[in-house]
């Protein structure tokens, strides 16, 4: 019996071990999960969601804190056209996260970014534009253009000296989205390096509708492989959503795919950006736990637990601070929410707005515990301890259990480590 490590994943001059650990913003996926991967030979990514607030969390800028001095006084207004990055101040933040992500990487892997191209940020081409440039300035390995796919990246970035030599890779849920794509960038001559096929099983946002459990990874990425054979296109795919066991993995790998991406067994790592008290609540989660809604104002289907304390929450928009959603009108689906729901109340103090989150808040302050579907299984991966609290697992540990284990078996809970 065959597993992941009888494979591997050869991107550019690149051979890896075919492990591929998902972007998860807003730095759940940390600089230091990406580095075990690279140095465990397989691949990582870091996230630009937000990265502002990760460099001012991580390295003692103040990013946040001056954009809101800047736009305090449009705080109480509704209309948040004024408020606008600073692309120097975006670049430089990028530019913080990358440099020290990659300095710090040892090891045969590579490290990547993903872009969460849904982050329109109130100038959607101009902030896409400087996030793609800075992050390759600073010396990432590779980008993931994920979720909210903007068909014109690659001319954004097509005069870049590193165009070229970067691994470039796109994130789709049909094949539909991956001939788009494909189809619009033909003028910059140039292929995506992999496909990450993203299944309805995933964590974060979904590519799908309210209907997604009527879809399925292994049938969207045998689709996408008889199209890219027909038309004799050789790209490595990657599905992703919903690989739980080394076994799993196994299975798309003998099937022809390149690689697994993976994320939500790593939640539980210590590694991972989750506060330690969410990490247990990822761990205790029943199948119940879990539902997939449409809160997020980005208008993408997200699953989450249904405990996040995002849900329902009133809170007034922070667009001064952080305005991550706004399109380039300077709208956001919370934003007319809000309004509506104290329009509807005007004597209370707390409101509760049902139908969307603020999600730049919630996701900064670790509030929206977005998971995959298979979050009610971690605790299969883990031994509890005297406290009732799961054990923490590293990062390695985990890595190497999708790396060797063969068939559905997950590795032995007394290899974890304490928290
Ligand atoms: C907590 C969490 C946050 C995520 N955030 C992002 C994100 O910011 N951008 C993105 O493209 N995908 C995101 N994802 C999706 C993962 O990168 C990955 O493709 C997917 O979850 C893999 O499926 P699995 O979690 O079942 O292993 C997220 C997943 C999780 C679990």
């Amino acid at each position: 019996m065959k597993c992941v490590d009888d494979f591997r994943l050869r991107l550019g001059r690149h051979e890896l071990v075919p492990i591929m650990i998902g972007g998860m913003g807003v730095d759940i996926s940390t600089a230091d999960l990406a580095l075990v991967a690279a140095r465990l030979g397989g691949v990582g990514h870091i996230s630009d969601a937000m990265v502002p607030t990760i460099s001012d969390r991580r390295y003692n800028t103040k990013y946040v804190k001056d954009k809101l001095k800047l736009y305090k006084y449009n705080v109480a207004n509704a209309d948040k056209s004024d408020v606008q990055f600073d692309l120097a101040l975006l670049a430089e933040a990028t530019e913080t996260h990358v440099r020290h992500t990659m300095e710090a990487k040892r090891g045969d892997g590579m490290i990547l970014i993903n872009c969460m191209e849904k982050l329109t940020m109130n100038a959607p081409k101009e902030t896409l534009r400087v996030r793609l440039r800075s992050a390759l300035d600073a010396g990432i390995d590779g980008i993931t253009l994920a979720a909210g796919l903007h068909l014109g990246s690659f001319a954004l970035i097509e005069d870049h000296p590193r165009f070229r030599d970067a691994q470039l890779g796109i994130i789709v849920s049909s094949l539909r989205a991956l001939q788009l794509f494909i189809k619009k960038s033909a003028r910059t001559n140039r292929l995506p390096d992999y496909v990450v096929v993203e299944g309805p099983l995933a964590g974060g946002h979904l590519g799908f509708g309210m209907d997604w459990a009527e879809y399925d990874l292994a049938t969207i990425v045998a689709e996408i492989q008889a199209w890219l054979t027909a038309e004799k296109l050789d790209i490595p795919l990657i599905p992703a959503g919903g690989i739980f066991t080394g076994g799993d993995a196994t299975a798309f790998l003998e099937q022809g795919a390149a690689a697994v991406q993976v994320a939500t067994r790593f939640t539980v790592a210590k590694e991972c950006g989750l506060p330690d008290d969410v990490k247990q609540e990822y761990f205790k989660a029943s199948e119940d736990d879990i539902e997939v809604n449409g809160i997020s104002p980005t208008g993408y289907p997200m699953r989450m637990l249904k405990g996040s304390p995002a849900i329902g929450d009133g809170i007034r928009p922070n667009c001064e601070a952080y305005g991550y959603i706004l399109d380039a009108n300077g709208h956001c689906q919370y934003i007319d929410a809000y309004n509506r729901e104290v329009a509807a109340h005007p004597t209370e103090k707390k409101i509760k707005v049902p139908d969307k989150t603020c999600l730049c808040t919630h996701m900064r302050n670790f509030d929206l515990w977005t998971c995959g579907h298979y979050t009610y299984r971690l605790k299969d991966t883990s031994a509890r301890l005297a406290d009732g609290c799961y054990a923490l697992l590293t990062a390695e540990h985990i890595f190497n259990d999708y790396r060797f284990s063969k068939g559905n078996t997950l590795a032995q809970s007394s290899e974890v480590t304490a928290s």
